[in-house]
């Protein structure tokens, strides 16, 4: 479908009158090569795995994988709730890496609840090298 500039403005404005992100929409390609570019270096998907099972000391002795598993292609469980959390590596979860809001949001409230503080674009751009390594 081809839409004349007109209709996409419209579109763009109801899009941002119901609260829809449209600038934030995204594919895990573009987020990751975001990260790559603020860190100034490609993304180790050796050092992201590290960087995802290694449990930390700190309030909560927790590792991304408590929740997320150590195979992000499966789903996971919430080691509070005891919720099902979806599977992580976007080939096996269409959903993922694809809304920076959501996704910075969540580095950002997992990092210092695991780590103690928040990662650095280079420690986000391991782990979605490894995340992007897994497939299908
Ligand atoms: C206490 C449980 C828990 C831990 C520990 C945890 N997460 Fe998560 N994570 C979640 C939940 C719950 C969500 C959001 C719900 C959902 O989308 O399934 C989420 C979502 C995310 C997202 C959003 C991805 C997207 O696009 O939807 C990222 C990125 C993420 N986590 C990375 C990490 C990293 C990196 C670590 C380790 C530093 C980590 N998580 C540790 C529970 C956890």
């Amino acid at each position: 479908m081809t839409l004349s500039p007109l209709a996409r403005c419209a579109l763009a404005l109801l899009a941002a009158a119901a609260g829809v992100p449209l600038a934030q929409a995204a594919t895990p390609a573009e987020l990751l090569a975001g990260y790559v570019k603020q860190a100034g270096a490609p993304g180790s998907p050796e050092r992201g795995q590290r960087l995802f099972n290694t449990k930390f000391d700190g309030d909560f002795n927790w590792s991304c994988a408590t929740c997320h598993t150590a195979d992000p292609s499966q789903p996971g469980t919430h080691a509070v709730s005891g919720k099902p959390v979806k599977p992580l590596a976007p080939a096996f979860n269409p959903e993922r890496f694809t809304n920076l809001t959501q996704v910075e949001f969540h580095f950002k409230l997992n990092c210092k609840d695991v780590i103690g503080r928040e990662c650095s674009a280079g420690e986000k751009a391991d782990v979605m090298s490894w995340l992007l390594s897994l497939k299908r």
